[in-house]
């Protein structure tokens, strides 16, 4: 009888190597190679059935359905799967440790009152899940809680119960035996996301997935398990923020990058429908550092404070810390600053900040990250009924940036009564009651009007 033949495979990025290294080549992750056995055992899970062999067709003869999607009742959630769950998707939500993934899950179950949902709890017992479910409220009969971690088991009580959601939590703790390797394992992973990815295309049922994420932040192990599924939800930040934000990465059935905003509270994650309110501080005193950017996050615009902190540094290499925005966009901001205006920021630490933990992407906010920054440096607070929308180009151009009107009118809606863009915006309002508009082309005038020329 031939021996099983090993591989070692790095459980954070899927390389293969057929000896074991300590390091990865691939992602560079240390102690991360473990043996696994390659040939599978032959054991098709009779429960999911066969694929009928594909036919081509011509292009112009295939039926087309409209895509069918399920209300969840959750208006952010529906907002970041692009309009509510599609029947045949499998969605994968990550994120840190009790950020809520299980929460945001089982809220879901239990506000679909008219499907009937499948909650697998592989973590947890059946109690737990009560205990959280009673702290959500809305119990109903037709969601069925299953505490197992067997993939042919759970596969055994779909097939009794036959429900029309799935909600698997977690996939690192659930196995197949169709596999040799541990649970967890990135075979494993791999092994029974195919077979629910499988289940979800033949039935036309959503399956929701809830993954782990490792120390980078990425979905722990199966980076494999993106390319695999339709939608990929990722919780943003740390459990410690005020504010828990779920963002597509990938969505096969809507737009990507539109953010759905929580808060924790005692029962369960509660929506904030119009964010920009909140990602504000109501901190009246007017401090150095703080400006408002006019920024849009998906489709929605969301008006976020930006904080920054610049001191004389004490070491010869002085640090750059930002939280909710890119370091080395924040790295550039500062070299922008200091070739275009003299002013020296090589010495000094600077910490940049955005409130409530959301992260921004948008380039528009480079403006409020650059006159919150000359305002940390030189001590003089902006007003808080100012606020920015324009991108920074290395030579400290003021670039356009997109749906101005938009951003304009949601700071006069919070309001705000000025609001400095790029004078190379083509379609802005060139008045609006209640709020000036001040177009400037270079970050030198910025400095001027704004700190009457203090720099
Ligand atoms: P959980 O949803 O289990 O996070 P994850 O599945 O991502 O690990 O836990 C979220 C945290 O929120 C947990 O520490 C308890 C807390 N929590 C509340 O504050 N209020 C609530 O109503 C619930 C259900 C949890
Ligand atoms: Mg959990």
């Amino acid at each position: 009888m031939s021996k099983p033949k090993k591989i070692y495979v790095c459980q954070n990025c899927g390389a293969q190597s057929p000896k074991w290294l300590g390091q990865c080549r691939v992602c560079n992750e240390w102690n991360s190679f473990s043996e696994e056995i390659t040939e599978r055992k032959i054991q098709e899970n009779s429960l999911i059935p066969k694929n009928k062999p594909a036919k081509a067709v011509p292009v112009n003869d295939i039926q087309f359905e409209k895509t069918q999607r399920i209300d969840t009742g959750n208006n952010e959630f529906n907002r970041v799967l692009g309009g509510g769950l599609v029947k045949g998707a499998v969605v994968l939500i990550g994120g840190e440790p009790g950020i809520g993934k299980s929460t945001l899950a089982l809220q879901v179950a239990l506000d679909l009152d008219n499907y009937k949902v499948l909650y697998v709890s592989a973590e947890e017992s059946l109690q737990h899940v009560k205990i959280r479910a009673e702290r959500i409220g809305r119990l109903h009969s037709q969601c069925l809680i299953l505490s197992e971690t067997s993939l042919e088991n759970i596969f055994l009580q779909i097939k009794q119960h036959d429900p029309d959601i799935i909600v698997i939590d977690s996939i690192q703790t659930i196995y197949t035996s169709s596999s040799d390797s541990v649970p967890g394992s990135l075979t494993q992973v791999r092994e029974c996301t195919q077979h629910l990815i499988k289940y979800a295309k033949n039935y036309a049922k959503p399956v929701i997935i809830i993954g782990h994420i490792n120390k980078s932040g990425s979905l722990a192990g199966p980076k494999v398990l993106e390319h695999l599924v339709d939608t990929v939800l990722q919780f943003e930040g740390d459990r410690h923020h005020l504010y828990r934000i779920l963002r597509a990465n990938k969505n096969r059935f809507g737009a990507v990058g539109e953010p759905g905003i929580f808060e924790m509270d005692h029962k369960g994650l509660r929506q904030i429908p119009n964010p920009s309110e909140f990602l504000l501080s109501h901190n009246d005193n007017n401090t150095a550092g703080i400006s408002a950017a006019a920024s849009i996050e998906g489709i929605r615009p969301l008006m976020t404070e930006v904080q920054a902190l610049v001191s004389n540094s004490s070491f010869s290499t002085p640090q750059r810390n930002a939280t909710g925005f890119d370091n080395r966009r924040l790295n550039m901001l500062l070299a922008v600053i200091e070739k275009r205006m003299g002013y020296k920021m090589s010495d000094k630490d600077v910490f940049l900040n955005t409130t409530g933990g959301i992260r921004i992407e948008d380039p528009a906010a480079d403006l409020a990250v650059i006159a919150s920054l000359i305002s940390s440096g030189l001590d003089i607070a902006i007003p808080r009924e100012v606020c920015f929308a324009g991108e920074i180009g290395l030579s400290g151009e003021i670039r356009p940036v997109s749906r101005i009107a938009q951003r304009i009118s949601e700071a006069r809606k919070l309001g705000f009564k000025n609001i400095f863009i790029s004078k190379y915006n083509k379609n802005y309002p060139p008045k609006m009651e209640g709020m000036k508009i001040i177009a400037l082309t270079r970050i030198e005038t910025l400095v001027k009007q704004l700190f009457k020329g203090n720099i």
